[in-house]
């Protein structure tokens, strides 16, 4: 199959209406998107990403009213989420409806839903009566893709078309939030911070994911980029890694005798958001490159994007 890689999103709606794949552009990473209410085109998504069945996948469209018809009884709380943060980088759970397929939830109560902010996609979703199931567009275990490029390089060849919409601003995947028993939990930790959230509903809990890898999309071991990962915390820890097959990749910490090729910095200006929207795309910065066999990763401050990215680190780190 050849795979267009262009900005077209008639040529992105027509695929989609005829049950092909798509990998579709948001500001959090790009999805692997189908057609939600086709069986055959959501299997596909799993066959393609080699996912197992049982790890559900998110469904995106343009509004809220699309959204309310293919759920059942938003409650209050996650009314207010969303009309404070759609379209953005948050996703949530909802009540499902007889429209949503097992095949998207994997069997459970619930359906996630969100609304991705970018302009491309926000276009092509308006234009469709479905909404998208849409995964990262990684193989599964790997780290997710924020550019077009990441997409071809997995996916030449096995999709129809990557709808480009340039690097993705946010660079890390939405934030998941559910309410249980009328108490409203975070089951993901993602690009929408907590303390945003924590100014429209106050505080809430987080679901320490570790503890529970039934919360699927959690597993331990992801976003891997096929190197050793080693986490820094301190200057000291730094200057002890003397591995010359080691690459670096830095937010506040510094290194003046690592050659420039060997190292990333996140941010230069500390803005935990900025380094996330840098973050995937360190992680796959040498994957081609066989003399780089490990990367020492400076775990990120606990506020902000940063609570997110360590989450992801301590995945990539888990061996
Ligand atoms: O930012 C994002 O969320 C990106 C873009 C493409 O929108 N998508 C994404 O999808 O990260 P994915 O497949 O990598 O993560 C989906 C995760 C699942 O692994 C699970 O943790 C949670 O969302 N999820 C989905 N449906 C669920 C459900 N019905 N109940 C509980 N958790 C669910
Ligand atoms: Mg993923």
């Amino acid at each position: 199959m050849k795979t267009e890689c262009s900005p077209n999103v008639d040529h992105a709606a027509g695929f989609l209406a005829e049950g092909k794949l798509v990998s579709i552009p948001t500001e959090t990473v790009y999805g692997l998107a189908a057609n939600g209410f086709r069986e055959s085109a959501l299997k596909e998504v799993f066959r393609v990403k080699q996912r197992p069945f049982y790890d559900p996948l998110i469904l995106h469209t343009d509004s809220l009213e699309k959204v309310e018809q293919w759920t059942l009884n938003m409650s209050p709380h996650l009314r207010k989420l969303a009309d404070a943060f759609w379209p953005g980088p948050l996703t949530l759970l909802l009540e499902r409806s007889e429209a949503i397929s097992d095949v998207v939830t994997a069997g459970l109560p619930r359906v996630a839903f969100r609304i991705p902010e970018h302009p491309l996609t926000l276009d092509l979703l308006a234009r469709l009566d479905f909404p998208l199931a849409a995964p990262s567009a990684n193989p599964f275990g790997y780290v997710s893709p924020t550019q077009a490029s990441h997409v071809m390089h997995h996916f030449d060849g096995a999709i129809a078309m990557v709808l480009d919409g340039g690097p993705c601003q946010v660079g890390i995947e939405s934030t998941i939030v559910g309410e249980e028993d009328g108490e409203l939990i975070v089951y993901r930790l993602g690009g929408l911070a907590l303390e945003e959230i924590e100014k429209v509903v106050g505080s809430i809990t987080v679901r320490d994911s570790s503890s529970k890898p039934s919360a699927p999309g959690m597993l331990e071991r992801h976003y891997s980029p096929g190197k050793q990962i080693h986490v820094v915390e301190s200057q000291e820890e730094l200057n002890a890694q003397k591995s010359d097959r080691a690459a670096f990749i830095l937010f506040g910490l510094g290194l003046s005798d690592a050659k420039p090729s060997r190292l990333i910095q996140l941010s230069s200006a500390n803005d935990p958001k900025e380094a996330a929207a840098n973050f995937y795309a360190a992680l796959r910065h040498w994957e081609d490159d066989e003399a780089v066999t490990e990367l020492i990763i400076e775990r990120m401050p606990d506020f902000d994007l940063g609570r997110a990215i360590n989450d992801r680190l301590r995945r990539a780190a888990h061996r």
